[in-house]
């Protein structure tokens, strides 16, 4: 058959966040489908990039007080150590700061502005004097201006989820400095997809899982909406050409990073780009999270079209890490980084257990950490490893360590054979990223060689016919290589070292074909051994105290369900980041007062508010409504309690009615828990000191 040549990206991931067990989903399975190919002697290259540029990494460098470009170098390293750890092989791991990726963005740009799709619109945005500069979305918190729940960040209200402009947001603060933002007008750079509406729609679904066509089609019955490809100095990024002031938006030159990563290896190895991406005989796959959809199968091909260049022939999409059924959490220790896994675990048992876990779907996949013990321990260990350890100890211990001839001895070549039989059904579930398939095969195939052993008795044998036993022995680790060489692309530490023993310098998938006879094998080494649950408790402890930091920023969330075409945001359930210092001033601004709840209700039409009436005895009553209601079920009962408010806060005017101050409650966002009482009685209108 003739070698395919084939292209394979994972999604390039922030670099002003932690690599971390959720990310795993995306690279580990990227890195099994590679590595496959290339077992299969396929000419597969796989490259990923870190993404560098936005606002994010610029604010953080500016409070580490480096520049960005040294962020970036740090995280760099950082990540790549962490991939390497998990033993995920890129042939190419670059940065979207590169070179190539500047003059790709820009060329790619020239050709949008010549096709006509490139249109120029002002909007209102808001503008952060003291900051000087334009806030993303996510820089800009406030007061939802449908709900009025406080605290939400400029696209979307977390409470009642509805979306809007951040200039909407009632008493918008800077997230950075806590400034009052003004509104101004801002002239942007749109790429118009209405255009190539035709020509997505046909694209579409000849190019990814029918799930995810289907979704993105439903966009289709309504005229395509331009998308914002510019954001306003200052700006870590490529500033666009003819355009003074103006930065691409990370989310142009991310995928072109992609392009650009391939050219350096290119680069790298004497070959030309135009050999790989623009010829059409090579296949290009984009393995993405579900989040992104919208930027890989919409904006992304938009942009190859209209500039001339290859589409992708494949966008393969998984869906979403939870641990335990639940979302990550950083308080639960669910969120964990790849370097606090690899602190307690072998990288062996995550990509076992990912692997018995992935298919080809958009589905969510959980980790479930008690059944991940029993999987690794039951299974790799026990089922797989057991085979090899039990028999090379003993032909080495009890026989000198040679392999028999096994000609003429039927039931041994009938179960070699039963296992090299196996093999293609094994491949094609790889092929088709039906991972859980492939481990099903593979453990089925493990059981008739541990059924065989067992059977055999060799360690009954090796005493009454030692012959006979090195025949059993012989067999059971020929079985062990030939799944060893198809678990090589889930485990190839493990199988290099299984290779050892055989004393073998390469595998390819065709070596299942071949049998190891009449030589000594070499010296067993270690391959993987059980894992405690101890050893998870004190991963996720770890977690729980230091958990991964999330790049994200200027996306939708990632809570499991996918909202198809929004940006995605940092929600993830996350303790809320400490507001930036205030001086003593500020605080002195708050006026705390004792007031006593002398009515609470529900209010007609709100799912979130709660109308307060306070006894705030010579400040007299005070009608206040707090977004809380999903916490107190039964309002009455907060009735005669004594809670601490903001007097001076000035009265705002909402769909409900005047609310003339706040109370303070405590708890997590969203759902909080219990009202701040004074803890000795005071009388009503007390100053709180
Ligand atoms: N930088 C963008 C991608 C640009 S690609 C041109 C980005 N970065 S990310 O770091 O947030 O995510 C990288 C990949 O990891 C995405 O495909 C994302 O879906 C995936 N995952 C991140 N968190 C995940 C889970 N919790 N679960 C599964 N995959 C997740 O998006
Ligand atoms: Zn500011």
């Amino acid at each position: 058959m003739e070698k395919r040549k084939i292209v394979v990206t994972s999604a390039l991931p922030y670099a002003n966040g932690d690599i971390h067990i959720g990310h795993l989903v995306e690279y580990l399975q990227t890195d099994f489908w590679v590595r496959f190919q290339k077992l299969r002697g396929n000419d597969c290259v796989y490259v990923c990039a870190d993404d560098t540029h936005g606002t994010p990494v610029m604010i953080r460098a500016r409070k580490e007080g480096i520049t960005p470009e040294e962020l970036i170098a740090r995280t760099h390293a950082i990540h790549l150590k962490d991939f390497t750890d998990f033993q995920i092989a890129f042939d190419n791991y670059y940065s979207t700061n590169s070179p190539e990726n500047k003059e790709f963005s820009e060329q790619i740009f020239a050709a949008m502005e010549k096709s006509g799709g490139i249109t120029l619109r002002s909007s209102p945005q808001l503008y952060c004097e003291k900051c000087g500069m334009f806030l993303p979305d996510r820089f800009v918190k406030g007061t939802c201006p449908k709900c009025g729940a406080e605290g939400q960040y400029g696209d979307s209200c977390d409470k009642c989820g509805s979306t809007y402009g951040a200039e909407e947001l009632g008493s918008p603060k800077c997230t950075t400095c806590g400034g009052t933002p003004v509104v101004k007008d801002s002239e942007h750079l749109y790429f118009e997809l209405e255009p190539q509406h035709e020509y997505l729609e046909k694209w579409i679904p000849g190019h990814t899982t029918s799930d995810v066509s289907n979704k993105l089609l439903e966009w289709f019955r309504e005229p395509l909406r331009g998308w914002c490809i510019s954001r306003d100095a200052p700006y870590f990024g490529f500033e666009i050409p003819g355009h003074k002031g103006k930065f691409f938006y990370v989310w142009v030159d991310a995928p072109i990073g992609y392009l650009a990563s391939l050219k350096n290896w290119c680069g790298s190895r004497g070959e030309r780009f135009e050999d790989w991406w623009q010829n059409p005989k090579v296949e290009r796959y984009h393995f993405i999270g579900k989040d992104i959809i919208r930027f890989h199968c919409l904006f992304w091909p938009g942009m190859l079209h209209v500039a001339g260049f290859e589409q992708p022939d494949k966008i393969f999409v998984h869906g979403f890490l939870t641990v335990n059924g639940e979302k990550m959490s950083k308080s639960k220790g669910t969120f964990v980084n790849a370097r606090t896994y690899l602190d307690h675990l072998p990288p062996e048992a995550l990509r076992y257990y990912y692997a018995a876990k992935l298919g080809p779907t958009t589905d969510d996949m959980d980790l479930n950490l008690d059944d991940f013990v029993q999987r690794v321990n039951s299974d790799l260990v026990g089922k797989v490893t057991n085979i090899a350890s039990r028999s090379a100890q003993m032909l080495q211990k009890k026989l000198g360590g040679a392999l028999a001839s096994l000609a003429g001895h039927d039931e041994e070549l009938a179960l070699l054979k039963r296992l090299r039989d196996g093999g293609e059904t094994v491949a094609r579930h790889y092929e088709e990223r039906r991972f859980s398939q492939a481990v099903v095969e593979i453990c089925r195939l493990a059981d008739a060689a541990n059924e065989y052993f067992d059977r055999r008795e060799p360690w009954k044998a090796v005493k009454s016919d030692p012959e006979a036993a090195r025949v059993t022995l012989t067999a059971a680790l020929n079985a062990f290589r030939i799944l060893a060489i198809y678990l090589k692309p889930i485990l190839p530490i493990y199988a290099d070292k299984a290779m050892k023993l055989f004393g073998e310098s390469e595998w390819t998938w065709g070596s299942a074909q071949t049998a190891v006879e009449g030589v000594a094998i070499g010296e067993y080494e270690y391959l993987a051994s059980r894992i405690e649950k101890a050893q998870v408790d004190a991963m996720v402890a770890a977690a729980a105290e230091k958990p991964a930091e999330t790049g994200e920023v200027a996306h939708e969330s990632r809570a499991s369900k996918n909202k198809g075409n929004g940006e995605r945001g940092a929600g993830n359930g996350a303790v809320s980041p400490l507001k930036p210092e205030i001086a003593f001033p500020d605080f002195e601004k708050l006026d705390l007062r004792i007031g006593v709840v002398e009515s609470c209700e529900t209010v007609p039409k709100s799912s979130k508010l709660l109308r307060f009436v306070l006894d705030a005895g010579a400040l007299g009553k005070r009608t206040i409504f707090s977004g809380i209601r999903a916490a107190y079920p039964e309002p009455e009962k907060l009735v005669g309690k004594e809670v601490v408010f903001v007097a001076n806060l000035a009265p705002r005017k909402m769909s409900v009615g005047v609310s003339e101050g706040m109370i303070l409650f405590a708890g997590e966002p969203g759902k909080c828990g219990g009202v701040l009482s004074p803890s000795s009685p005071a009388s009503p209108g007390t100053e709180v000191t």
